[in-house]
């Protein structure tokens, strides 16, 4: 009897496994998440999954802005081959939706009330007609400057707000034998500063008109000028070795001290934190010079794709419920430099750099003064966005091409389908 008893117990518990091991299953993630904030991020997610008897496998694509993930990402799907779950942004999603190989995570987004807790202006990104196909992890603001005081001390010169005071602090630093401007000549982080430059010399409007409607008329005109040769003078201010350097090395030579500034969007805070460093004390953050008032907002978001097995799809919807997560989202912000997308997180344990985003993407989404980052995806189609990055490293590489020169090509890499 006792045997018997025996036996049925054991074989309930081995129906219990079986069935707690068809129900766990794998998840797939593509990500370029591979600088030491950037990991420490991707790490909270992997651990968030697992929690929940999941497994996790890794699929990261190093380089900065992950062009070189999507070119991976490409070769996968048309082969049939797709990861469970990708971080792409902005239209891109649109594009691929429209490909018909994203899944719809409704069901998820209706338990997790994502209407009432994604502010409509990044749940219309993450809809496919009127479907949820992905689910943000967060907000970036690009039009940051990160300043390392010491050496502003040094130089015995101050933080630029403008971008005449820009040149100014940039021309004492250099007299200090200190690199004024921490850069990495690769074409998305040109474009990254590029798009600071135009929104801090043109203003919002002329931003929205230039870099949004890639209206011909603007591309071609006097402000858009006057942008280049701003942004062209950046590169007096650069070292030597900046081309072909990754973005986070270039942020570790602000941390330590050997360049002053670096025009980076907050991922560059996962750096300073991962190198336990406190802002306001070691390192200062500050809105680009004449961005004060603007926000080029960057949504990291992962799409979710069409799966075959029962158990990876049931995975797959786990990691979207978890990533919109109160306790998912304050901890994968902390480490990634940006904000939490969901709206009424507590902010208490943010430093004063993403309180201020925070505030400021509040205050900017009404005023309309929100504007989304070309650089990163957010604002037009990625072939337009592709053809103008080349563009404008073009231009930054040249010593020929001029100002006037490179607004036609710009006008006319706008136009790519
Ligand atoms: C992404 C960030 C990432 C950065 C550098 C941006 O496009 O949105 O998540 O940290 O690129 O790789």
């Amino acid at each position: 009897m006792t045997q018997l008893k025996q036996l049925s117990q054991a074989a309930a518990l081995c129906a219990l496994m079986a069935a707690g091991a068809a129900h766990a299953g794998e998840v797939e993630v593509l990500h370029w998440w591979t600088s030491g904030g950037e990991a420490k991020a991707a790490t909270a997610l992997k651990a968030t999954l697992q929690k929940q008897g999941h497994t996790w496998k890794d699929f990261a694509v190093a380089g900065g802005g992950g062009d070189s993930a999507m070119t991976v990402l490409k070769s996968r799907v048309v082969s049939g081959n797709a990861p469970a779950a990708a971080q792409i942004k902005g239209p891109s999603l649109q594009e691929w939706a429209a490909e018909g190989v994203l899944t719809n995570v409704d069901a998820v987004a209706k338990a997790g009330k994502w209407d009432e807790v994604i502010p409509p202006v990044v749940a219309n990104i993450m809809k496919y007609k009127g479907h949820y196909i992905a689910a943000p992890v967060n907000v970036h603001r690009v039009n940051w400057l990160w300043v390392n005081p010491e050496a502003l001390k040094k130089a015995g010169t101050k933080l630029p707000t403008t971008w005449d005071e820009f040149f100014v602090t940039a021309e004492a630093l250099k007299k200090a034998g200190i690199i004024p401007v921490a850069h990495g000549g690769q074409n998305w982080q040109d474009f990254t500063v590029f798009e600071s430059v135009a929104l801090g010399v043109g203003g919002v409007d002329f931003y929205k008109k230039a870099l949004v409607q890639l209206d011909p008329a603007t591309l071609t005109g006097p402000q858009m000028e006057k942008v280049l040769t701003t942004f062209k003078r950046i590169k007096d201010y650069t070292d030597k070795n900046a081309p072909g350097r990754d973005w986070n090395l270039a942020t570790a030579m602000v941390i330590k001290g050997e360049a002053g500034m670096q025009l980076m969007g907050d991922w560059a805070k996962g750096e300073f934190i991962a190198a336990g460093k406190t802002p306001g004390k070691d390192f200062i953050c500050a809105a680009a010079p004449g961005t004060q008032k603007s926000f080029t907002f960057n949504i990291d978001s992962f799409a979710l794709f069409k799966l075959k097995n029962a158990a990876n799809e049931k995975a797959q919807q786990d990691l979207a419920t978890a990533i919109m997560s109160p306790e998912f989202q304050e901890l994968f912000n902390l480490n990634k430099g940006s904000i939490p997308v969901r709206t009424g997180m507590k902010m208490d344990k943010f430093d004063d750099c993403a309180k201020q985003s925070a505030a400021d993407f509040a205050a900017d989404a009404k005023t309309g003064t929100l504007v989304p980052s070309i650089a990163h995806g957010m604002a037009v189609p990625a072939a337009a966005e592709g053809a103008m990055k080349d563009v404008v490293s073009q231009f930054w590489n040249s010593d020929k091409m001029t100002a006037k020169d490179a607004q036609t090509r710009l006008a006319a890499a706008a136009k790519s389908k």
